[in-house]
């Protein structure tokens, strides 16, 4: 279901952001601390191969590789060619045995109040007992492991514990609904899901087990569902398949030797949207993508282990998490702050509270809830000490001048660098950001390809477009931590990705872009059927795909608006069918709690307009362009291409009179 209105990424609002032209150069005193310098694009420009192989030494190697790259199976890459490693080793263990076993790893705060500080030496200890537990279920190298849990740690430990003994996890973020659980489940044909309880959201005990056990009934590929107790709530236990995770790891040893893997073992499989109903499961591998976690938390945060105090807010159930919470982090030994719950409970300063509590320096956040912390007013963090942070990340979606500008004032005391990191599920790192201490930042900008990192913005024919101009956001060489494939689907790898450039050779990532006279990026939105709600990757179709499934929908088209704080709110034009017993409001209630019944509440429509037609092409392809005018309240624009011009005037009309 493709749409030509969506594919000019010109026509998305965003464009206002290229008369911005504040510049705000590093201060000295930072530059002359930064762990990089403008020497280092240089450096990788010219011999991008010793730059990465260099960057892989920050990693500790029980087999050294031969070769850095073996880019001739192309569009399939192999990165640090016969190393091996074990990756929570690398991520747990040499901290300790280089004498960091007290360092806390974690400082973990629970939503309700409850809080727990890990060390690496208990970090260590928790991973080793959790590997030998998932032995003792049979679980083994190259075995999937499903992971839906709330942000505990548990959730990390798990992780760790599958990447120590080379089984796959496939973390399913905690708000995915019972179906979306089990699709992902079946394609990975994961063996052992863990769960939990319940969890906390906004200060209510919320079932997780149950929505486990729902998606599960007559799963096959499932041995063992492992549950860890956070809420205290009682869970029905299927004796033959359900085991507490206190029961099972906490009897374990504490001994369990990590097993060295090949560079290209597979690491994990995480699920997102594409331009089709049926989600990705995005492969990555380990070697080469724990070079680039722990390589770019290093420069593009300025992380240094044993001084700084980080925290990203993401949720694990996402890349962020992934990449920047368990991978890089821990690789480069943080100190992080994990937290729980949402940013308002039990009131709008928690995240302030956290960073003055704790002196959190390093602070990674969403445009999204910078947006909502302006909603809220600064005078709620003006309350607190947030004098510690030296560095203020932003991901997810492209950041409005406005909203990196209050962050830098408010939160950032008018001084902090900035850094807009623009990367992909697929990427498994950050690509595209400033960095800080070296690079003047702008507002809305992220600006430049990392050191070893090259990407172009190219127009329709794959040529790249000059100062000024805007086009697609190519990636024109392979990287690190560049995913392997798309799992179980070869051919739409090559056909997502790869086809769109393919005289080029150039990796297609579905966001249009522009230089500016300086030839610095400015990421505008993406240009495929994928939207983005508070930084979430929903696609239109599985929206689409949610609606029809309900037994009154004729016919269903979903459009991304612009919303002031969510980026992206869904809006869907619904044709009911003649025997459709609700109407109006009772059948768009109706209709919006089974998309959340059937994807999860995050894809919920923001709004469902019930229309009496469709606006399509003389080929039957739906023009979102003109219902994107519709849902924000736009002038309608060019209809010449619509097989019946007169539908736009119905579906207006229809809006108007309520019909
Ligand atoms: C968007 C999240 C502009 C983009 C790490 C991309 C951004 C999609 C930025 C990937 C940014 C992410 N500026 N757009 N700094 N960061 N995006 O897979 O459209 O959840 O293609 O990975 O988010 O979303 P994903």
């Amino acid at each position: 279901m493709s749409n030509e209105a969506q594919s000019n990424p010109e026509s998305n609002g965003l464009s206002n952001l290229l008369s911005e032209d504040r510049s705000f150069p590093p201060s000295e005193v930072f530059a002359a601390g930064a762990n990089a310098d403008a020497g280092w694009y240089s450096r990788a420009e010219a011999d991008r191969d010793a730059f990465w192989g260099e960057q892989a030494r920050r990693l500790s190697w029980e087999t050294d590789f031969s070769r850095v790259v073996d880019w001739s199976g192309a569009p399939f890459a192999k990165w640090f060619v016969g190393g091996k490693l074990n990756v929570a080793y690398n991520c747990v263990d040499r901290h300790v045995e280089a004498g960091h076993g007290d360092q806390v790893a974690i400082h973990w705060v629970g939503e309700p109040g409850d809080t727990r500080d890990i060390t690496y030496g208990q970090l260590k200890d928790e991973v080793c007992r959790a590997a030998n537990a998932l032995v003792s279920l049979g679980v083994g190298s190259g075995d999937r492991v499903a992971i839906q849990l709330p942000m505990i740690p548990e959730a990390i430990v798990a992780m760790l514990a599958c990447a120590r003994i080379g089984a796959l996890h496939s973390v399913v973020f905690g708000g995915f609904s019972p179906a979306a659980l089990r699709s992902r489940v079946d394609d990975a044909q994961a063996r052992v899901v863990i769960t939990s309880d319940g969890q906390f959201r906004r200060g209510k005990a919320a079932p997780m087990k149950a929505n486990v056990d729902e998606a599960l009934a007559g799963a096959e590929s499932v041995r063992t569902v492992v549950v860890v107790r956070r809420t205290g709530d009682e869970v029905p236990m299927d004796p033959a398949r359900d085991v507490w995770w206190h029961e099972l790891v906490e009897g374990q040893p504490v001994q369990h030797t990590p097993e060295a893997f090949d560079a290209e073992h597979p690491l994990f499989i995480l699920y997102t949207s594409g331009t089709t109903g049926k989600p990705k499961g995005i492969l990555h591998t380990s070697g080469g993508y724990l070079t680039q976690v722990a390589y770019t938390h290093h420069v593009v945060f300025d992380h240094k282990p044993g001084q700084d105090v980080y925290w990203c807010t993401a949720d694990i159930g996402w890349v962020t998490g992934h990449s920047y919470i368990v991978y890089g982090p821990l690789a480069n030994r943080a100190t992080q702050v994990v937290y729980e719950g949402t940013p308002n409970t039990p009131h709008e300063g928690r995240h302030w509270e956290i960073i003055q509590n704790y002196k959190v320096s390093i602070y990674y956040t969403a445009p999204t809830l910078i947006r909502t912390f302006m909603k809220w007013g600064e005078q709620i963090p003006a309350g607190y000490d947030l004098s510690s942070l030296r560095v203020l990340g932003s991901v997810g979606e492209p950041i409005n001048p406005e909203a990196w500008m209050w962050y830098r004032e408010h939160i950032g005391a008018g001084k902090t660098p900035i850094v807009d990191t623009w990367w992909q599920t697929e990427t498994g790192a950050i690509m595209i950001s400033p960095l800080p201490g070296v690079t003047a930042t702008k507002p809305g900008s992220a600006q430049k390809p990392l050191p070893g990192i090259s990407a172009k913005v190219v127009d329709d024919t794959g040529t790249e477009v000059g100062p000024g101009g805007g086009g697609y956001l190519v990636l024109d060489k392979p990287w690190p931590a560049m995913l392997r494939g798309i799992w179980g689907d070869e051919q739409r790898y090559r056909e997502t990705y790869w086809s769109r450039f393919a005289e080029q050779g150039y990796y297609f990532a579905g966001d249009g872009a522009k230089y500016d006279a300086d030839g610095d990026i400015w990421l505008l939105g993406r240009v495929d059927d994928v939207m983005n709600v508070s930084g979430h990757r929903i696609s239109t179709t599985e929206v689409e795909s949610a609606l029809v499934s309900h037994p009154t929908v004729a016919e269903a088209a979903v459009v991304g608006a612009t919303d002031p704080t969510t980026g992206q709110g869904i809006v869907a034009f619904v044709i009911l069918r003649g025997n459709a017993a609700e109407t109006g409001e009772q059948a768009v209630q109706e209709l919006r709690n089974h998309v959340a019944k059937e994807i999860g509440p995050i894809a919920k429509p923001r709004q469902i307009m019930i229309v009496p037609e469709l606006p399509k092409t003389r080929s039957g392809k739906i023009m979102r362009r003109l219902l994107r005018d519709v849902a924000e309240n736009r002038q309608i624009g060019d209809v010449t291409t619509l097989a019946d011009s007169a539908v736009m005037d119905l579906i207006s009309q229809g809006l108007k009179t309520g019909k």
